[in-house]
Parts: structure tokens; C-alpha cells; sequence
């Protein structure tokens, strides 16, 4: 399947399951880590002709996602002599394809990059829209870029390595979709046969609906709102409260995936205090979590800390925090006239 992403000025594709070939009249630097290129190097090498191959391993994980790792990616750009013409190409999850995108985009101001995403999580959310960009100490995501690929390739047979840990931290950022946009998805995942989706012999064909639903419909918010003043806010559902839980537990204790299913329980705590949701829909969707064996709590020990780091958020403007909330099932809504008062008796439910 082929889904497009009609922007304007950088209109590409999204090919799901699609057998391809890369004929490429140019160099390339292919950005990965060492498990990735272990697993999946040699079956990628079959579909890419170029001038000069390139690789750039970085570290695995979240928490190598920073300043110095895109020096680093940088600095072998430069010692490969990549031109403005070269192409670079983010092979691996989130992490390789917000750092490729980011390091392709102020590489001698900019060249041209494709995804080719190995997680679900990257498939369904992270290789498509053109966010890029690095944490630092003071929150997830604070550097970067609207940059888009050339083109995003997502192939479920990258995904068949995965453990079962991935596979459902993946699930979450398709989930958080559902419960903004649309209440048909939601009944889709509850339908979604834990075992077949876990199990190696059967579980192409289901990734293949999960990637190209959830890319259609991302495809559509970025047409939208390509550089996030309003409806791509809708995007970050869980993300306000997730991104200082993986910034307090340095990355090393959650998946993105799984901070994001907290954040999303704590924003509908929240949205239920307000009246926007009711308990059977909170409930609705912490069975869903659950269901996919996904975290729902953390443990706030500060509240206070909790709540002045909401200030770091990129959505907060002019000191209003803007939380991205379910209004009912399948539609979300931006409220940034909480009073403090009512955020930090739902943040206390977490305590
Ligand atoms: N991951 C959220 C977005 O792309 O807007």
C-alpha cells in the first residue's frame, strides 16, 4: 500500500508492505545502531544501489538521544564527504529516525533523508510527519526540526525481531491516535487478539492494517497542520505528562510507548475531573492498556516538580499549559485554562 503525505512543498510517500528497490545516483550515509545492523543489514543491502554506502552506528536508546550523538553523526558525515546531494537514510526506531532527520536537516543545511523505521512505534507515529530532534537535561524533544523525508518505507517483516515489550510500547502511540481521531479505531484494538499479535507466524498481516490505518490517518493531521499550531497538538496526547516521566527516570526505566499509555491514563484522570470524559470511557481505555499489558501509573514524588516542569513543554505559550485531552472517545480537544488547583489534584490521584 502507498499512502501519501500531500504537503505542499515536500509532498512524499509512505509505502507499507511494498516490495522496493532503491537505485540511488548518489552517496548515502545509513544511520543505525549495532543491533539493527546485526539483525536486518544484509536483507536491507538487497534493495540499495548507490555511488557509496555509508555506515554511521550510534548508540541504542533514548538516552543516547542528544547534542553529542548528532556531533558524532555529524562529524562522520563530514568525514565521508557527503555533498548537498547526498542522501541519508534513518534505519531503526524513533531514536535513529529523530536523530537522521534532525542531522540530515542541518547537515551543511540540509540534505535529503527517507526512513525506513524497524519498530512499530517508528512505522506508526515516528517515521512520518518531519518531527526531528534530540533531548537534553531539561526535557524530551527540546531541540529539533520540522524536516520531512524524501519517501518512508515500512516493511513488517523488520518488525518480526521485535520483542514482545516493542511491539506493545508501538501499540500505544496507535492507540493514542484512536482516542483522538476516531472511536471506529478504538473498537479495531479492542478486536486486536493479544496472541496474534504476539505471535511470529501471524502477525504480518495485522501490522500491516495497524501501519497503514495509523499512517492515513497521521498522513491527514500533518497535510493539516504540518508544523503543529493546532490540530497536530492532538498528536501529543500523553506526551505532556510522558515526557517528564522518562525525563525524571533518565530514560531508562520506560519505552517512549509505555510512558506515553501512563500519560494518556493521567491526561484522562484529568479529562474525567473536568467532566470531559465519563468512568466508563476511563475505564474503556485503561482496560485497553491493560489488555496490551501496558503500565497505567507512576509514581509522582513531587508535585510540585511534577507540575513546574509542564512550563518546558513545547506546547505551553505564554505560561499556559496546554493539555491535550479526550473529550469523548475518537475526539480530543486542547484546554489550557486548567487551574492549577484541579491539575494537582488529578496529578495527586498519582502520588
Ligand atoms: N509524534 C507526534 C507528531 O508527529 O506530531
Amino acid at each position: 500500500m502507498q499512502i501519501q503525505v500531500n504537503l505542499k512543498d515536500n509532498p512524499y510517500k509512505v509505502f507499507v508492505d511494498e516490495p522496493y528497490f532503491l537505485e540511488l545516483n548518489t552517496k548515502v550515509a545509513l544511520l543505525s545502531n549495532p543491533k539493527i545492523l546485526g539483525l536486518h543489514l544484509n536483507s536491507l543491502l538487497k534493495r540499495i544501489k548507490c555511488e557509496e554506502l555509508f555506515i554511521i552506528s550510534v548508540k541504542d536508546g533514548e538516552e543516547y538521544k542528544n547534542l553529542a550523538s548528532i556531533e558524532e553523526i555529524l562529524n562522520q558525515m563530514f568525514n565521508s564527504k557527503l555533498d548537498r546531494k547526498s542522501l541519508l537514510i534513518s534505519f531503526g526506531g524513533g531514536v535513529i529516525s529523530d536523530m537522521g532527520g534532525f542531522a540530515a536537516s542541518i547537515y551543511q543545511r540540509g540534505i535529503d533523508f527517507i526512513n525506513i523505521p524497524t519498530t512499530l512505534l517508528a512505522c506508526v507515529d515516528a517515521a512520518v510527519g518531519g518531527k526531528t530532534g534530540v533531548n537534553n537535561h531539561f526535557g524530551k524533544n527540546l531541540i529539533g526540526s520540522f524536516y520531512q523525508p524524501k519517501a518512508v518505507y515500512c516493511q513488517s517483516e523488520f518488525l518480526r525481531t521485535l520483542n514482545e515489550r516493542e511491539l506493545k510500547a508501538g501499540l500505544a502511540e496507535f492507540i493514542k491516535m484512536a482516542i483522538m481521531f476516531d472511536e471506529n479505531l478504538l473498537d479495531f484494538i479492542e478486536n486486536i487478539d493479544e496472541t496474534t499479535f504476539l505471535n511470529a507466524n501471524c502477525k504480518d498481516e495485522i501490522f500491516t492494517q495497524i501501519i497503514s490505518k495509523s499512517v492515513a490517518l497521521k498522513a491527514r493531521v500533518v497535510e493539516n497542520d504540518e508544523k503543529e499550531a493546532g490540530l497536530r497538538m492532538l498528536l501529543n496526547y500523553g506526551h505532556t505528562f510522558a515526557h517528564i516521566i522518562e525525563n525524571q527516570t533518565k530514560y531508562k526505566i520506560y519505552l517512549h510507548g509505555e510512558a506515553v499509555a501512563i500519560g494518556m491514563n493521567m491526561a484522562n484522570s484529568l479529562a474525567l475531573n473536568l467532566g470531559l470524559i465519563d468512568e466508563k470511557e476511563c475505564k474503556r481505555v485503561e482496560n485497553i492498556l491493560k489488555k496490551f499489558k501496558l503500565p497505567t501509573t507512576y509514581k509522582i514524588k513531587n508535585l510540585n516538580e511534577f507540575y513546574e516542569a509542564f512550563f518546558l513543554d513545547k506546547k505551553t505559550h505564554h505560561q499556559k499549559i496546554n493539555f491535550i485531552l479526550p473529550h469523548k472517545l475518537g475526539q480530543g480537544i486542547i484546554k489550557n485554562d486548567i487551574s492549577k488547583d484541579m491539575i494537582l489534584k488529578s496529578l495527586g490521584q498519582f502520588q
